[in-house]
């Protein structure tokens, strides 16, 4: 995101008096996540302590101060999940992407993250990948569920 953009919305938060967290969904969306010099900007537009900006950031689990995939795959870590073996399957995808859960891949195209639960726990072990639902996964699904995101 440029300067002249960042201003716009800055100018917008001041006109409409929205939310800062609004402020900063805005950022993470055209960003994909939340860079230090633009968080940097709005705090010495807004006055406000870049503490307040990075408590913000760190408190809602949609923001992310790091760069993000092309892809996020989430994985249900959740006991109806567990239960029915979502340890395995997150193994299996991390083993799959070489990375841990909270990184990103070093070509940027998957971050792999994990959650307590989707809200769908009769679909378990269950996995979203840019939204999209995967249940009733086994961990020998997984290389043809990273496949059809390549
Ligand atoms: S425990 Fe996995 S969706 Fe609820």
């Amino acid at each position: 995101m440029d300067v002249a953009t960042l201003d716009r919305l800055i100018e917008q938060f001041d006109k409409e008096h929205g939310g800062i967290v609004a402020l900063l969904q805005d950022v993470q969306a055209a960003e994909g996540y939340l860079p230090r010099p633009a968080l940097e900007r709005i705090a010495q537009d807004l006055e406000l302590p870049l503490s307040q900006l990075y408590g913000l950031a760190t408190f809602y689990r949609a923001f992310s101060l790091r760069p993000k995939g092309k892809h996020t795959v989430t994985c249900c870590m959740g006991t109806a999940c567990h239960v029915r073996g979502g340890q395995q399957v997150v193994d299996r995808i991390a083993r799959e992407l070489g990375v841990e859960p909270g990184e990103t891949t070093p070509d940027m195209q998957f971050t792999l993250e994990t959650v307590n639960c989707l809200g769908a726990c009769a679909l378990g072990p269950l996995v979203v990948v840019d939204g999209e639902y995967h249940g009733r996964l086994s961990s020998a699904k997984v290389s043809r569920l990273i496949d059809r995101y390549r």
